[in-house]
């Protein structure tokens, strides 16, 4: 039976500083972690094929870098654009923005950034990747925090409400298994 596998990418140098957003290289941390992928990766999917989807964001495909199989990059993977936010420590979104920061508080699910998206938008723009991986065989999907809530969310069938505070922690590997009723799941963190 297949699975869907699901990993945020490793530590970036903005998760490190706390800024949101952007395009950084992954950290020290975040290499080791894309250095011990691929053990971890063939010790949980057996022999069968594998495809591993990646966002345009440098630090996905860096997480992606050692792993020998194919690879397909989609720009719908990347991560919930933070408008005018983007690159800011949440702090600063605080001080400098206290409304949305409230707003954003009260309804996490709709609260659209100045010039950028809202859960309910990345939601949307998912759709055609979600189309796709319901027709495919193993994929491994490395993504970004936000982007693996709303995936998340679909295949454990979690609401509206609940979406935008899923757990889904660095440097552990998700394994989805679509069953007749629900989905089974198991975690792998990877002590780094
Ligand atoms: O901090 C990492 C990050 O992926 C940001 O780029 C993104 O804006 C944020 O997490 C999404 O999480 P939240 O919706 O809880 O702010």
């Amino acid at each position: 039976p297949r699975s869907i596998y699901l990993s945020r990418h490793g530590e970036s140098m903005y998760n490190v500083s706390g800024a949101i957003g952007g395009d950084s290289d992954l950290s020290p941390q975040g290499w080791k972690y894309a250095e011990a992928l691929p053990a971890l990766i063939r010790d949980n999917i057996g022999d069968g094929p594998l495809e591993v989807w990646t966002s345009t964001l440098q630090r996905t495909q860096q997480t992606g870098s050692f792993l020998p199989f194919e690879k397909k990059t989609w720009k719908s993977l990347d991560e919930l654009d933070a408008g005018v936010c983007d690159g800011m420590t949440y702090e600063e979104i605080e001080e400098k923005y206290p409304e949305d920061y409230e707003s954003r508080d009260e309804d996490k699910f709709n609260y659209r950034y100045r010039g950028g998206e809202s859960y309910r938008d990345v939601v949307v723009r998912l759709e055609p990747v979600i189309m796709e991986l319901e027709r495919q065989e193993n994929i491994l999907i490395i993504a970004h925090q936000a982007i693996l809530r709303c995936l998340y969310a679909y295949f454990h069938g979690k609401s509206q409400e609940e979406l935008p505070y899923i757990k889904i922690p660095l440097h552990t590997l998700i394994k989805i298994s679509p069953r007749a009723y629900g989905c089974h799941e198991e975690r792998y963190p990877l002590p780094i």
